[in-house]
């Protein structure tokens, strides 16, 4: 069966699970699994890309995620400078816009200017809006979102709510995609979420390729949205 492009999602986003554990099965550091997941990230970023998709975004490195050991957070704080330098052609190429949403906090300099090198760079690209979700936890952005909304002193509504979140430029996910067997949200997106169509499957993020985000999005167009209401 084909996707019907159509009925295209317009927001995808991704919990990329199991890099440690594809690791870890070929006993190898798990450092190597997030390397591998770096890859895989490449190309469902460039698939999504040809797709026609409007929307990408995943999680990368979440505020809870700094409880990992020492050299694990390092390696993983590498890895946007390390994907960037292998990848901006290709992003650039394929017209994919960049985007972060996340907390400066705790964050070296030197990977916020990075990230913002990219986004800077690409700001004017017209195809997928590709979002890293990096030091970023979904109440963490809700408390921030709030701590802003309390200094206009201003009573407001949900949609003006979403201007003060860092996923303002977002709309709501469509489909979220939970890899490695975890049927669990984990602080992502939390107010984007409200009403997408989950799907988990059992294969672990390194090994998520193009034709299993093609299954994903066509079990998606087989779904019944409702948002509440009645058929
Ligand atoms: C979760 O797997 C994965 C992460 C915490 C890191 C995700 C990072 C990538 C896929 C690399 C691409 C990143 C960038 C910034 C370009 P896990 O380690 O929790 O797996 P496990 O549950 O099997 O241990």
């Amino acid at each position: 069966m084909k996707i019907n492009q159509q009925k295209l999602p317009r927001h995808v986003a991704i919990i990329m699970d199991g890099n440690g554990t594809w690791a870890k099965r070929r006993g190898l550091p798990r450092n190597r699994g997030h390397r591998q997941g770096a890859l895989a990230l490449k190309d469902i970023m460039l698939h999504a890309a040809k797709l026609g998709l409007e929307y990408l975004t995943v999680f990368a490195f979440s505020t809870e995620n700094w409880k990992r050991p020492r050299e694990e957070v390092e390696y993983l704080m590498n890895l946007p400078k390390e994907f960037f330098s292998e990848h901006e052609e290709d992003i650039v190429l394929e017209n994919i816009r960049l985007r972060w949403i996340g907390s400066r906090e705790r964050l070296s300099e030197e990977v916020i200017q990075e990230i913002a090198r990219l986004e800077e760079k690409t700001k004017d690209n017209q195809g997928l809006v590709f979002t890293l979700a990096f030091n970023y936890g979904g109440r963490d952005e809700i408390v921030h979102a709030a701590n802003e909304l309390l200094k206009t002193g201003k009573e407001i509504n949900e949609q003006e709510f979403n201007n003060f979140l860092y996923s303002n430029f977002l709309p709501d996910v469509d489909l979220l995609i939970r890899t490695s067997n975890q049927q669990r949200i984990s602080n992502f997106l939390l107010w984007k979420l409200a009403y997408s169509e989950l799907y988990f499957t059992k294969t672990l993020w390194p090994d998520f390729k193009p034709k299993d985000l093609g299954k994903a999005i066509r079990e998606y167009q087989r779904r019944e949205r409702r948002f509440g209401g009645i058929k």
